[in-house]
């Protein structure tokens, strides 16, 4: 089969590799009919995360048809339409057990990381039973892959985590495809203000179509005094860092209202200044979190009934012959314009 491997810091090829076998009972082996890149796998490609080797086929986003499945797997037969969860659960461990999915002792992110991914034709989804959903009838499997990782992150590890509340004010750093799915899944709870930050002024009109109710393009690097100024001075009470560099961790550090809650979503590579003598009497709340996926089932009642629209967020589309274009259109964003690329099998 075809897959898209990561070969070290820079280096990456499309590589002819076996298709892959069950290994465990609880496996099954998906052919994959549609992924996308995330801003992760651009990471990787960087050399920025070390647990994830050269070698490794990339790609923790999908979906697909079950093509095999182990001798323990319950829920799923031959023939079964299913998306790709970027989180892998055994559903037993202590953490699986309080619903920290991410955390899975023998699981967590480890597709496109320590195991190979999905953007290849075929890939081995560990856990089975506990890891992957059955597609309900009907529904847009390109709209469903937006499933696999960012509206449940954005939506866990920003708005759930950052307590967005009806009339509370909203701040989003990061207009990038975390950031809208943080932007589209805060409109669930009213928030009566979303003031979105970004230096991209594309991205940015993009978000005011998504329901943003202001933009600020901090490249002046006044986004600060900005949001002072659309809240009397008082900041927001909820500050979403969608980039993960240390300059909009310190800018949530500096927007945030008395009571508030800073909800980091970004993947941090260096160290963030934490300035505790201007935070430590503000009564103020940091969360961070890696994506657990608890949301999936809801969002897919959500989608399934559409209140989130989460096709808006594909820009693009690829054959999976055509991948290296695809990250080098996602790669080059301010540039073409992309958002999810959709890659077609
Ligand atoms: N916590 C998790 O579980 C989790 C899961 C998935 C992704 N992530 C992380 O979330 C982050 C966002 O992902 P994405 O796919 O949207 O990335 P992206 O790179 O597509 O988007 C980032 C956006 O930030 C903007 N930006 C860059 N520097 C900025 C600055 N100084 N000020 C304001 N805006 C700036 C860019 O213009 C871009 O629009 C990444 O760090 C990604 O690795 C975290
Ligand atoms: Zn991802
Ligand atoms: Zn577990």
């Amino acid at each position: 089969m075809k897959a898209f491997v990561y070969q070290g810091p820079g280096k990456s090829a499309v590589e002819e590799r076996p298709t892959p076998d069950i290994i465990a009972p609880t496996d099954a082996i998906v052919r994959v009919t549609r992924t996308t890149i995330c801003g992760t796998d651009l990471h990787i490609l960087k050399g920025d995360v070390p647990s994830c080797q050269p070698g490794r086929i990339l790609g923790h986003e999908g979906v697909g048809q079950i093509e095999a499945v182990g001798s323990a797997v319950q829920s799923f037969k031959v023939g079964t339409r299913v998306l790709i969860s970027c989180i892998t659960s055994c559903g037993r461990c202590h953490y699986c057990r309080r619903g920290m999915f991410s955390h899975c002792t023998t699981g967590g992110w480890i597709l496109g990381n320590t195991i190979d991914g999905c953007q290849a034709e075929f890939v081995r989804i560990p856990y089975a039973d506990t890891s992957l959903y059955p597609i309900p009838a009907g529904l847009d499997e390109e709209a469903l892959v937006m499933l696999s990782d960012i509206l449940p992150t954005g939506f866990e590890c920003g708005v759930l985590n950052g307590k967005v509340e009806p009339g509370n004010t909203v701040a989003i750093v990061g207009s990038g495809p975390i950031g809208l799915a943080a932007l589209l899944t805060a409109q669930f709870y009213s928030p009566a203000r979303i003031i979105m930050i970004d230096l991209d002024d594309n991205r940015l009109e993009v978000a005011r179509q998504f329901g943003a109710t202001d933009t600020i393009n901090s490249s002046d690097g006044h986004a600060m005094e900005a949001v002072m100024a659309l809240t009397d001075g008082r900041g927001v009470d909820t500050a979403i860092e969608a980039v993960g560099i240390p300059a909009t961790f310190e800018l949530c550090e500096g927007l945030i209202a008395p009571g508030g809650t800073i909800a980091n979503i970004g993947v941090h590579g260096t160290k963030v200044e934490l300035h505790l003598e201007r935070l430590w009497d503000r009564n103020i709340t940091i969360t961070t979190r890696l994506v657990d996926t608890v949301s999936t089932p809801m969002l897919l009642n959500l989608l399934t009934s559409q209140k989130v629209n989460a096709k808006r967020l594909i820009t693009h589309r690829f054959k999976f012959g055509q991948i290296l274009e695809a990250y080098e259109t996602f790669a080059h964003a301010a540039k073409s314009g992309a958002l999810k690329v959709i890659i077609e099998a």
